[in-house]
């Protein structure tokens, strides 16, 4: 398969070549030249429909640190807003010789739609509440970074799991690695289907943080909600917050993480945030070398 679509499309050996792979560049990115001319013959087109820091810019480094050529779409400023199509979108594009898309969208299956639609390779960059593939390779392989492996590992997924593409993505992939995967919230931001996902839930957070080695603290994303799910961002806080006092309580250090961004002093106050227990920025530094080994893997099929 030339895309990567998600996470549930994917098998235990396909993420541990990507590890491998990932392995390799992020060595190659701490030399002195950062780069590697593997891509010098493929163009790759960066279109997104939603905002986004982390995942573009990474995206956008990975591509340049394995020489491709880059051109970048944001739909806020493009013809989409003419009322042009998706695929029109991406057919114009894919005109001017373009081999890979890179699409984030916040309709859940665009990416699937897309790679049903047009001849070129196609990376899911998140779509909607649906899958953010990346950024779980992204958070396994900074686990399997920080604590040695993956496997049998106890990771709690903690807030708005409802509208998450992190959550699901994140769950296919600690399962594939053999982690055992909670799911802690407000019972309003767990969706009904989880039963059907082989994961625990949990709604005391005192609970789940007792539990785990590591707890990956969501936001509560707003932009995705028309009614309030909750009482107020005090009570979320109150309820599903991680903070110092919670921590020390604990009778082990647990490893904090989250996708970015914060909302800090909301589900995670600063002081942890910015703790040695955090690996939050080293998820980030991670990203671009799980990104450089997915477009490499996928370019090389499509040199095949
Ligand atoms: N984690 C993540 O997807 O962040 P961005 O929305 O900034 O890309």
């Amino acid at each position: 398969v030339n895309h990567l679509l998600g996470i549930k499309y994917l098998n235990k050996k396909d993420i541990q070549l990507i590890f491998e792979t990932a392995d390799h560049f992020k060595e190659v990115i701490n030399r002195p030249i950062k780069k590697v001319p593997s891509l010098r013959d493929i163009t790759i087109a960066n279109l997104f429909f939603e905002n986004s820091t982390r995942t573009k810019l990474s995206f956008e480094l990975a591509e340049k640190r394995l020489s491709a050529d880059v051109i970048n779409f944001s739909s806020a400023q493009s013809s989409v807003k003419k009322g042009e199509t998706l695929i029109d979108t991406v057919n114009n594009i894919l005109s001017m010789k373009v081999d890979m898309v890179v699409m984030r969208h916040p309709n859940p299956g665009a990416g699937v739609f897309l790679s049903k639609h047009v001849k070129a390779s196609i990376i899911n960059a998140g779509d909607g509440a649906h899958e953010h593939p990346t950024q779980a390779l992204l958070d396994s392989y900074s686990i399997r970074e920080k604590l040695g492996e993956v496997a049998g590992k106890k990771v709690v997924i903690v807030g708005d799991i409802l509208h998450s593409r992190v959550a699901l993505s994140n769950i296919f992939a600690l399962q594939l690695q053999g982690a055992q995967v909670m799911v802690c919230g407000p019972k309003t931001l767990i969706p009904k289907y989880i039963d059907k996902l082989g994961v625990k839930v949990e709604t005391n957070l005192n609970k789940a943080l007792n539990w785990c080695d590591v707890a990956n603290m969501l936001r509560v994303q707003n932009e995705r909600m028309d009614i309030s799910y909750f009482p107020s961002t005090r009570e979320y806080t109150q309820q599903f917050g991680v903070n110092r006092e919670l921590l020390d309580s604990l009778d082990k250090e647990i490893t904090i993480m989250h996708p970015g961004p914060i909302n800090r002093g909301v589900e995670i106050t600063s002081d942890v945030a910015d703790s040695k227990q955090s690996i939050i920025l080293d998820q980030v530094q991670n990203g671009v070398a799980i990104r450089m080994a997915v477009i490499y893997l996928l370019a090389s099929k499509i040199k095949q």
